[in-house]
């Protein structure tokens, strides 16, 4: 087991990582005085169904336990359902305060943890990340949001939870293509900031996929730390640095938009977003060609591109460009690589780069 601790003040939390570590939950619970409250978790029915002995082991010292069954798209980032939630948790209160657990992935944490920051000023709130990229991104750093008919995460908050717990045994059940979502974050990793990241994908690429929940243990871990060292450093996103994990995303939210969210995962849409702006940046001369050919190969052979077939033109993707929540008074930035491990924030280039880079990024997904 390994404990990271978020440094940021009074709003200081810790990082719980091991497998099959429910045990420990209640101490910590203790130790944040939460066992006087009733707890609230968020999930969805096939998280629930997977693991709800399991996951009832941890809240057994608490005054009640509830659980909250939202469904498993993208849409429950959604007013409606945020004011389904806050219902249900009022009535809940009748019987004494309460904490809500983000159990589940990316969605499920999105929206507990905005739901936590608004809901009477604030109320505490724990991440339990079940996805691969919940436990290596999504579960850590505060950034909550639900989506808006323009656009996803356009409706937010910072808001830190009071831990996050990360047991890999959740990795269990949770299927290919999602382990491939947060492959595809954990490959970010090796090229914004951790080399060494990027060489042991690259090392054991074969065997990656067939990983068992406990193997995942070392990388969750590398990254986990790196994403709070960077919240650590630029809590707000303001400063500069926390932009840098947006590597493959100004493209990727781009691509997800011109498809409507369905029919490409968001993991899909980064892997896209990284081929595209590394070879931008080969074109910029920012990146050489031979580690252009390395992230190419690595991002091929771990299978996490989407298929050219349901992809967009490349003019409706940049068209989406600019619903983009980073493009402010017209200032587009993108991260380019500079080498494995290394990146830096451009303006955006012009159009016409953009489209050719992207148009060879789509041809590497004809398989
Ligand atoms: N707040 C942040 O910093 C941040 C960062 C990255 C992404 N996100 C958000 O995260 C969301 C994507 O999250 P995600 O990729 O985790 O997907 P998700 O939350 O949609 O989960 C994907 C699917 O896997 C299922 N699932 C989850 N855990 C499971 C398990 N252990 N076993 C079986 N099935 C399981 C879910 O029910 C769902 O059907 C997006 O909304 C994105 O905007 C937020
Ligand atoms: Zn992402």
């Amino acid at each position: 087991m390994r404990i990271i601790n978020v440094k940021l003040g009074e709003r200081s939390y810790r990082i719980i990582i091991g497998h099959r570590i429910i045990s420990y939950v209640e101490c910590h619970l203790q130790k944040l005085k939460f066992t006087q409250l009733q707890a609230v978790v968020l999930t969805n029915r096939s998280i629930l169904s997977a693991h709800r002995d399991y996951i009832s082991q941890g809240f057994k010292g608490v005054k009640n336990c509830h659980f909250i069954v939202l469904p498993a798209t993208e849409r429950t980032k959604s007013w409606e359902v945020l004011l389904r939630i806050t219902r249900k948790i009022f009535s809940i209160e009748n019987k004494g305060d309460i904490f809500l657990v983000a159990f589940g992935g990316g969605v499920i944490g999105d929206i507990t943890g905005f739901c936590a920051a608004i809901y009477k000023r604030g109320i505490p709130y724990i991440q339990i990340p079940t996805t691969l990229l919940g436990m290596v991104d999504s579960g850590i750093g505060g950034k909550t949001a639900i989506d808006l008919e323009f656009g996803k995460n356009l409706m937010g908050a910072f808001y830190q939870p009071r831990l996050v717990f990360v047991d890999l045994k959740f990795l269990e059940t949770l299927p290919l293509k999602e382990i491939k979502n947060g492959i595809s974050e954990i490959v970010k990793y090796g090229i914004i900031i951790e080399r060494e990241i990027f060489d042991l994908l690259e090392k054991r690429t074969s065997e990656i996929l067939k990983f068992k929940p406990r193997q995942w243990f070392s990388l969750v871990t590398k990254c986990a730390k790196i994403k709070a060292e960077i919240v650590e450093k630029d809590e707000l996103d303001n400063k500069g640095l926390r932009a840098i994990l947006n590597f493959g995303h100004t493209i990727g939210h781009a691509v997800e938009s011109a498809m409507d969210y369905v029919d490409i995962s968001h993991g899909q849409a980064v892997a896209l977003g990284m081929v595209t702006e590394s070879i931008l940046a080969e074109k910029f001369n920012m990146l050489s060609s031979s580690a252009l050919a390395r992230i190419l190969n690595l991002i091929i052979s771990l299978d996490i591109l989407p298929r050219s077939k349901a992809l967009p033109s490349s003019s409706k993707i940049i068209s989406r460009l600019k619903y983009d929540k980073k493009a402010r008074l017209g200032k587009l930035k993108f991260v380019l690589p500079v080498k494995i491990g290394k990146v830096k924030i451009v303006d955006a280039p012009s159009q016409k780069i953009i489209r050719e880079s992207l148009q060879e990024a789509i041809r590497l997904c004809t398989r």
